[in-house]
C-alpha cells in the first residue's frame, strides 16, 4: 500500500491517498484539504478512486466531501455507523474492528472515541501504519474541549486500543500540528507527556495543563 498525503484545508488538515500498487484501486482517508491538487495526483498516476473513509465527522474532516462525489459519483463512503454530523451522501456504517479493503491490503477500523463519539482510527497491521485523525498527533492527542468530546473516554482509546498496538506503528494524523507530518508510536510514547500516564487521573492532569498553557 502507498500512502501520498496532502496539506491544507481548515487548519494544516492532512488527507491520505492510498493506493494498491498493483490493482491501482485507491482510498481517501478525510476530504479534508482543497481537492484539485488530490484530483492532479489521481489523474497523474492512473488510480481508481473508489472509497472515501471519514476519521470523525467534524466539519473540518469532511468539507471537500462534495467535490469528490461530483467527479466521482460511484464513489463509496465509510463513516462510523453512528455518525453526529449529517454528512448528507449514502454511507456504510462502520463498527470497531471491521475491514476495509484498498485493493489487496486491508484497513481495520478502531473505533477510537474521546475527541468525538464517532471518531475511528485506519490501522494497517501488515504496513505498520494508522491513521488517527484527531484521537492523536505527533506530540499530543486530540482536545477534549469541544461539544461531546470526553476525557476520560479519550484516555481508554488511547491507552487501552492505540496504544496496544506494535509501537513501531507509524501514526498519520488529521492535522499537522507535529514537528513532523508523521511518526511512529513509539516515538510519541517517548517524547510526549500524553502517552506516559500510569492512570487516567494523570492523563486528565496532562490535559488541563495543556489547556491552561494554551490560553497564555
Ligand atoms: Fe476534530
Amino acid at each position: 500500500m502507498q500512502i501520498k498525503s496532502f496539506l491544507g484545508g481548515f487548519d494544516k488538515n492532512l488527507s491520505y491517498l492510498v493506493w494498491c500498487p498493483s490493482t491501482k484501486l485507491a482510498s481517501l482517508v478525510d476530504p479534508s484539504v482543497e481537492p484539485l491538487t488530490i484530483f492532479e495526483f489521481i489523474d497523474n498516476n492512473d488510480l481508481i478512486l473508489e472509497k472515501i473513509l471519514i476519521t470523525h465527522t467534524h466539519h473540518d474532516h469532511f468539507k471537500y466531501l462534495d467535490d469528490f462525489f461530483y467527479k466521482y459519483p460511484l464513489l463509496s463512503l465509510f463513516c462510523y455507523h453512528k455518525p453526529i454530523n449529517d454528512l448528507r451522501h449514502e454511507y456504510i456504517g462502520l463498527t470497531d474492528n471491521q475491514v476495509i479493503s484498498v485493493g489487496r491490503y486491508l484497513l481495520t477500523t478502531i473505533h477510537t472515541p474521546g475527541h468525538f463519539p464517532d471518531s475511528i482510527c485506519l490501522w494497517s497491521k501488515e504496513k505498520e501504519i494508522i491513521f488517527t485523525g484527531d484521537t492523536i498527533f505527533i506530540g499530543r492527542t486530540g482536545r477534549t474541549i469541544s461539544a461531546q468530546s470526553d476525557v476520560k473516554t479519550l484516555y481508554k482509546s488511547i491507552y487501552n486500543k492505540i496504544l496496544t498496538i506494535p509501537h513501531e506503528t507509524i501514526i498519520y494524523p488529521g492535522h499537522h500540528y507535529g514537528y513532523s507530518k508523521y511518526d511512529t508510536i513509539s516515538f510519541n510514547v517517548k517524547n510526549s507527556a500524553f502517552f506516559q500516564c500510569k492512570n487516567e487521573n494523570e492523563f486528565i492532569e496532562v490535559m488541563k495543563n495543556f489547556e491552561k498553557n494554551r490560553k497564555k
